[in-house]
């Protein structure tokens, strides 16, 4: 009988995070002051996060010591399993080896409690009352509350809007968990109150409700606020995905030729790819591919530049690529990939041609999740199954190609809460929305003014 499922001992849980910035090859230019336009430094930061996340954010150390604390947490469904989709590969009638590392078997079905474990702990150690946060399908602030009230620690969620709608389970989710769950845009905060006035039926988006959230933060010495994408220390806690799946695949005596995640603000992919990006700097050769939306295009469409993480311009300026921080994607079902800018780390490393991205639209993704439903059994998430899509269309190649190759994907959530985007895709409801470069120039303008990084390319909107 051949091996299903590679699965870690809880003694082998990696101890460490990577951080990848000690092994970047162009160092990273820093964000910057919102109204000055200078580099931010620690004392920017400190009213709205913790002190040792933002020393993590700007740490050079290659690894960093995981808490006990944070490793007992973890305990709770780490280390993870990797499986081989067996069933998926015969299906396609491919020559390639394909393994998915499940991490929709945390307590909320996602990668996301990684980093909201690490962050409710640092909270707690700085004496943190209540966390604000944002959160687009749901997954992010349900895992955040869920992490929060181990450390009791107060949480108040902003969800888009249209994912609230979508998705009343996520809600009841973070009620559970002892969280309140607030739609964004919200009459709350000044920010939701702009963005109103401005469209009474704005759908939200994840740069609206980042705004939210931080402004409610700002507002109150005992609030702080966490983001659950797009920033260095989210993606150094990641990690622990992809050093788990390194030591999985010596078990299995395979190494992959193709990595592929999804990418929203870009975490997961990122946890999962990051210790190969290290192998690939170190000679390996290896395909690593960050799949998004084709209608939230940031790394295939939008260019290299400077601009704000949220949409009322509160946040620092980051270096990344970027749709316009007024871009307001379509509402597909994949709300957690509906975000305008991308993590500074992937977006360096994708300048720097480490990594590739490539986009795919939703009747495929779905297409692709049915798929891998019908054989592996296990349900993605929406976001989920633009990294399934993609393995597929390279396991496809492979067969065309007549090459053996492995592929890994990292399975980040699965989609039981996400059945009535499943309802939408099999009563035959759901379309693709095709995104008319107008709409990219547009939300483009908005960011002219800005300093632009090093790298920036003008017109390099593809
Ligand atoms: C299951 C799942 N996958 C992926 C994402 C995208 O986020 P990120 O790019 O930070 O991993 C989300 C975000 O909500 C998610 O819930």
């Amino acid at each position: 009988m051949n091996t299903k499922k590679i699965v870690l001992p809880e003694s082998e849980i990696p101890r460490q995070w990577y951080n990848i910035m000690a092994d970047m090859p162009t160092p990273m230019e820093p964000p910057l002051h919102p109204g000055t336009g200078q580099p931010a430094g620690p004392d920017d930061l400190s009213p709205i996060f913790p002190m040792a996340l933002i020393e993590q954010e700007v740490s050079q150390d290659q690894v960093i010591d995981i808490p006990d604390e944070v490793l007992e947490k973890y305990l709770i469904w780490r280390p993870t399993p990797m499986y081989r989709a067996y069933e998926l590969e015969k299906h396609l009638d491919t020559p390639a080896r394909i393994y998915f590392k499940n991490e929709g078997v945390s307590p909320a079905g996602s990668h996301k409690p990684n980093t909201a474990i690490a962050q409710a702990y640092y909270n707690k150690m700085a004496g943190t009352k209540k966390i604000t946060t944002e959160t687009g399908a749901g997954q992010w602030g349900s895992a955040l509350s869920m992490c929060c009230s181990f450390f009791g620690i107060e949480c108040k969620v902003f969800m888009v809007k249209i994912s609230y709608n979508q998705k009343p389970y996520r809600r009841l989710m973070m009620e559970t968990w002892g969280g309140n769950c607030i739609p964004s845009p919200s009459n709350q905060t000044n920010a939701g109150r702009k963005i109103l006035e401005q469209n009474p039926e704005s759908p939200g988006s994840l740069g609206i409700a980042i705004s939210e959230a931080v402004e409610a933060a700002a507002m109150d010495d005992d609030t702080k606020y966490s983001l659950g994408s797009v920033l260095n220390h989210v993606l150094l806690h990641q990690t622990v995905i992809g050093l788990e799946c390194q030591k999985q695949m010596a078990i299995a005596g395979d190494y992959p030729d193709v990595v592929i995640g999804c990418a929203g603000g870009g975490s997961n992919f990122s946890g999962c790819a990051l210790p190969f990006v290290r192998d690939k700097i170190n000679g390996k050769e290896i395909d690593i591919i960050a799949v998004e939306p084709a209608s939230c295009p940031t790394l295939t469409r939008g260019p290299f530049a400077y601009d704000f993480g949220d949409a009322v311009q509160m946040t620092p300026l980051l270096p990344m690529h970027t749709l316009g921080h007024s871009f307001v994607p379509e509402p597909i079902h994949a709300g957690g990939l509906r975000y305008h800018g991308m993590a500074p780390i992937v977006s360096q490393l994708l300048l720097d041609d480490l990594i590739r991205a490539e986009s795919i639209s939703q009747m495929e993704t779905f297409q692709a999740g049915i798929t891998f439903a019908r054989t592996e059994g296990f349900i993605s998430a929406p976001e989920t199954n633009h990294a399934v899509a993609m393995a597929i269309r390279e396991a496809i190649k492979a067969k065309e190609e007549g090459k053996e190759k492995t592929i890994l994907i990292n399975w980040s959530g699965h989609g039981l809460v996400d059945m009535a985007a499943y309802e939408a895709y099999l009563s035959g409801k759901l379309a693709d929305h095709a995104l008319p470069e107008d709409e990219i120039h547009r939300a483009l303008d908005d960011i002219a003014p800005l300093p632009k990084p090093k790298q920036y390319k003008p017109g390099t909107i593809l």
